[in-house]
């Protein structure tokens, strides 16, 4: 597969994921939201139709355009792959945001390969930007390259983060960590959109992000867009960071080892 897959394939395979994320994005924002029915699929874990149907449309599109690659997108699609190749699809990525009309979120495709990211796009149809990446061939938004912040201290640094759907639950629920770094750092948002989160750091608009509990499809394309503006990502000890895992740790490098150590002392 890797042979196979040559640097014109991704090109296409990106320009077509590219495009279908803006159809399918421009699309929701024409749509009119009355009447927005939500569901619930935990307490605070919401889904719309918008989700479904954007999921829809670029399942469809993406198994008519390449029949022997796998899917994996949010609302329950799990198909196998003939090859070693996989979409991971987050069809709106900040579903609470839009569900109360706050223009905050996002279509995340990413395609991982023997188990690996290696092409990525996040479009954000209410400012028309695209968010790309392929592996080893820099991160762009817009089509033109970005780079990570060069803020060199945690206290000079603009950070964000989410919390996990079982916040009410959990102890292990983000809320100490925000505690901490609320007061070590500049300032710490919470935008709802992990993808955004993700690419917002790799463009240097934040200097650091970490999160736990999300999903493969919150994080696949935008973590690839990171590491390929330069950032860095692991899981909270500095372990490599794995879509799969629990943690995500993603900065400019620069502020990693700061942040890093906070996390550290709260965990133990
Ligand atoms: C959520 C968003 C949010 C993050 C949650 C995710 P969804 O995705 O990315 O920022 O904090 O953990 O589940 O549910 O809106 O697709
Ligand atoms: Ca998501
Ligand atoms: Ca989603």
């Amino acid at each position: 597969m890797g042979r196979r897959f040559g640097q014109k394939l991704m090109l296409r395979s990106l320009d077509f994921a590219a495009r279908l994320a803006q159809q399918v994005g421009d699309n929701i924002v024409r749509r009119s939201r009355r009447n927005l029915r939500v569901s619930f699929k935990g307490e605070i874990d919401l889904v719309t139709k918008f989700d479904r149907d954007a999921q829809k449309k670029i399942v469809s599109a993406l198994s008519r355009e390449f029949p022997d690659h796998g899917i994996l997108s949010e609302e329950d699609i799990n198909r196998k792959p003939a090859s070693t190749a996989r979409w991971i699809v987050d069809p709106l990525d900040g579903t609470t945001n839009f569900a109360h009309g706050l223009p905050i979120w996002a279509i995340s495709i990413g395609l991982e390969v023997n188990e690996e990211v290696i092409l990525g796009v996040v479009y954000d149809p209410n400012r028309h930007e695209t968010f790309s990446a392929i592996k080893n061939s820099g991160a762009r938004l817009n089509g033109k390259m970005i780079g990570v912040s060069s803020t060199r201290k945690l206290d000079r640094s603009l950070l964000v983060t989410g919390f996990p759907y079982d916040i009410r639950r959990s102890e292990r629920n983000n809320l100490r960590q925000f505690g901490e770094f609320a007061v070590r750092a500049r300032a710490v948002r919470r935008l709802g959109s992990a993808a955004l989160d993700l690419c917002y750091t790799a463009c240097g608009r934040f200097d650091g992000y970490w999160e736990m509990k999300l999903s493969p499809w919150d994080q696949a394309a935008g973590s690839l867009i990171l590491k390929e503006a330069g950032g860095k990502i692991t899981d909270f000890g500095g372990r490599p960071f794995n879509i799969y895992g629990d943690e995500v740790l993603g900065t400019n490098g620069l502020i990693h080892r700061q942040m890093m150590d906070v996390l550290r002392r709260l965990s133990g």
